[in-house]
């Protein structure tokens, strides 16, 4: 089966070492498809340039985040324009494979992605550094799913973590109504639940019964360099003039 990764990303200082990153991953995984959206109104051209250089199959679209959210205060919906427009793209373009939501500053083990491959309806897998707890992930007991450990529950049915589940393309177009919403820390509750109907208890157990971290919730840290700089305004040109 083919695998669409569905990566949200944004124009910041980090953006472009983030992708490299992950794009030098990606390109290890054969029979992937790469839908790299950009909260923006318009394409970044280093980004563009970037996943060109990849050989990556892959399209690199946009949708910005919606102005209302944009303005609100305090926690925001990352990511949820981007990932609405990546499954719009699965509507219009694919019919079968496997789909992941794969942010751009985790770090993915290559072994995961043939782990996803094989899913069937909804795949889950423990995600590494993650809450408080360290770890969000399916418990599992005699190779039987008894429920979460989640460092935030926060009454959501399916307490999971973005880079911890999988979805195939056909079952979702079995499902045309589901949608992310736009619901600051219930974006993954939210999504699974619009899945209906599908239950905690159908979910395939992936990496050997959940035994194994094969995705880590990674964070890059702000720095002195990022906040003087923004890379993503600069062609390798200008950097050359900035070194003089
Ligand atoms: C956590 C979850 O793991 C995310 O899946 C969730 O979207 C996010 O919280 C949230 O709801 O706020 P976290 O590491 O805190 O992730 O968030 P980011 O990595 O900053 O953002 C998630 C994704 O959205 C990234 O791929 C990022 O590039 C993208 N993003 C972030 C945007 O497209 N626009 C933004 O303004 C911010
Ligand atoms: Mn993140």
């Amino acid at each position: 089966p083919r695998l669409y990764i569905i990566t949200p990303t944004y124009r910041r200082p980090e953006q472009i070492a983030e992708l490299t990153r992950m794009a030098q991953t990606l390109m290890h995984v054969q029979n992937l498809h790469w839908l790299v959206i950009e909260d923006a109104e318009n394409k970044t051209q280093l980004v563009s340039d970037l996943l060109q250089r990849t050989g990556i199959s892959h399209d690199h679209l946009v949708a910005p985040m919606p102005e209302l959210f944009k303005k609100k205060k305090g926690a925001k919906p990352r990511g949820v324009s981007n990932r609405n427009r990546g499954l719009e793209w699965l509507r219009a373009n694919a019919k079968s494979g496997v789909f992941y939501f794969a942010d751009d500053d985790n770090t993915y083990d290559i072994q995961l992605f043939e782990e996803i491959r094989t899913t069937k309806r909804v795949s889950m897998w423990p995600v590494g550094l993650c809450t408080k707890f360290g770890l969000s992930s399916p418990v599992v007991v005699n190779g039987t799913f008894v429920g979460f450990y989640d460092g935030w529950v926060a009454g959501r049915k399916f307490p999971v973590d973005m880079a911890g589940f999988a979805v195939s393309v056909e079952f979702l177009l079995q499902r045309p109504k589901a949608i992310m919403p736009y619901k600051p820390g219930f974006e993954e509750d939210g999504f699974l639940k619009s899945l209906t109907p599908f239950e905690p208890n159908e979910i395939e157990l992936k990496a050997k019964n959940c035994t194994e971290v094969l995705v880590w919730h990674t964070q890059t840290k702000k720095n002195e360099a990022s906040a003087a700089l923004d890379l993503a305004k600069y062609n390798s040109t200008n950097l050359m003039i900035l070194k003089k």
